[in-house]
């Protein structure tokens, strides 16, 4: 039997090279394995938490749809839909929501940051914290149960609320009888190491990020954004600085030890940076051609999404009717 594998990506900003890497392309490489039957949605409705407007919800949404079909996502190999149009994930969100104790949603990470800084500044305790971010790991566990997951493949950071929905599924089980697989997560080692413009870990809450696709200047202008020190051409470079980790990431291994040799030699951070340049966009460019393609013609994104759901729906009604029956309203 195949193993199940799904993850969702939430729409709360522009892809940026760390989902890329991170996240995206590994998950196309796995969805490219005949061992793998793949899941892959937007998670627009974890997104409306951080989103400001509907018209956010719409540009975020159509960008990291467009961005999977740029990167590969080949939707005949891969069931890719938004978890909006799976209705059946928020009513089983609704029944998880009875076995999972109030204690463990306070320990989740993110409320307890909240919780944690509310006190630091002396406020409210709950000031700023909706039932949306309270839940958040209920209806992540519903995304992840409702298909009868094994692998879900996450940043470090989504650990714990993987750990919660293993936590749940064998809860249920318990009380209704073997209904869920247990998933496990899958730790991509990547996004813990990349990093970003300043130096710290690449994340768009740090607003250190490169955005994947943008026109080859504002590119240009993210990498001339990267921060360096003070030495000038002809002194040597430290060959872990910034440049040199994103430029492994994205040339080969010889050109990769040339550049580090160069580096070493005295190259002058302004030419760095224009060889980084040259490097990432000769791999990004003909996947933005592809996205270009793809945001000019979001009729055919809708009718890839709403094929996806019917598949989708088709496999998690098998989930949905034996939890119903389990519960005994069927
Ligand atoms: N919480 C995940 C994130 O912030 C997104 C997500 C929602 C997800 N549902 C999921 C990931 C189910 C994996 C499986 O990145």
């Amino acid at each position: 039997m195949k193993k199940r594998v799904l993850t969702g990506i939430k729409p709360t900003g522009y892809a940026h090279i760390g989902n890329y890497f991170g996240a995206i392309k590994p998950a196309i490489e796995m969805s490219n394995n005949n061992e793998y039957d793949c899941f892959y949605f937007i998670a627009d409705n974890h997104a409306l938490n951080t989103l400001k407007s509907a018209e956010e919800m719409k540009e975020y949404a159509y960008n990291i749809a467009c961005t999977w079909l740029a990167c590969g996502l080949d939707p005949e190999k891969v069931v890719f839909y938004r978890q909006t149009d799976v209705p059946e994930v928020f009513h089983l969100n609704w029944i998880l929501s009875n076995v999972t104790p109030k204690g463990l949603m306070n320990r989740a990470h993110a409320y307890k940051a909240k919780v944690e800084e509310n006190q630091k500044n002396g406020e409210d305790l709950d000031s700023g914290i909706n039932m949306g971010l309270y839940n958040y790991p209920i209806l992540m566990a519903a995304d992840i149960l409702l298909f009868g997951t094994d692998i879900v493949p996450v940043g470090l950071d989504q650990k714990q609320h993987i750990e919660i929905a293993r936590d749940i599924a064998e809860s249920f089980n318990k009380k209704y009888g073997k209904t869920f697989v247990v998933p496990e997560p899958y730790i991509e080692k990547e996004t813990c190491t990349l990093v970003g413009l300043d130096g710290r870990k690449m994340s768009k809450s740090y607003n250190n990020a490169i955005q994947l696709f943008t026109d080859e200047k504002t590119l240009q202008k993210s990498i001339n954004r990267i921060v360096t020190d003070s030495r000038l051409p002809g002194e040597p470079k430290d060959p872990e600085c910034t440049l040199a980790i994103l430029f492994k990431i994205f040339a080969d291994e010889e050109r990769y030890s040339k550049f580090v040799n160069d580096l070493k030699a005295g190259l002058g951070w302004g030419e760095a940076k224009k060889q980084l340049f040259e490097v990432m966009n000769a791999h990004i460019a003909p996947m933005r051609e592809k996205f270009d393609y793809f945001m000019a013609h979001k009729d055919e994104v809708d009718e890839i999404l709403k094929l996806g759901a019917e598949k989708a729906r088709k496999v998690a009604s098998e989930y949905y009717e034996k939890t119903l029956k389990n519960i005994g309203v069927k």
